[in-house]
């Protein structure tokens, strides 16, 4: 993907993933402006855009809501797809062995940039 911003930009706080695990965003500005969103997985965080390979929708249906009810996966709201935190593939769903956009992102004190 194309820079969406300068490295370094902070996306959001660490602590703003503690409540459901992500947060969705937009960041860029114009054209590049692109609906993204932030994982926390342990120590470890992962950006994607925002938008299912499936047909293209964002993924949550209630703000910030990525993660699915047992933990452990991002879900699709729309038809159920299921996609591994650390990489953004697709395990189940109508888009199995697709992939979520990854969004480089990295932790920096107490904050979610972009890496
Ligand atoms: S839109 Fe995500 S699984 Fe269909």
């Amino acid at each position: 993907m194309n820079r969406l911003a300068p490295e370094g930009t902070i996306l959001c706080a660490l602590s703003d993933l503690d409540a459901t695990g992500a947060k969705g965003l937009f960041v860029g500005e114009g054209e590049a402006r692109r609906n993204i969103f932030v994982v926390r997985d342990g120590d470890a965080v992962f950006g994607y855009v925002n938008s299912c390979p499936h047909i293209g929708v964002p993924l949550e249906f209630e703000p910030d809501e990525f993660i699915s009810e047992f933990g452990g996966e991002i879900l699709c709201s729309t038809h159920g797809a299921r996609f591994r935190i650390e990489d953004g593939y697709c395990v189940s769903g109508p888009c199995s062995g697709d992939a979520l956009e990854p969004v480089a992102v990295r932790v920096q004190g107490d904050d979610v940039v972009l890496a």
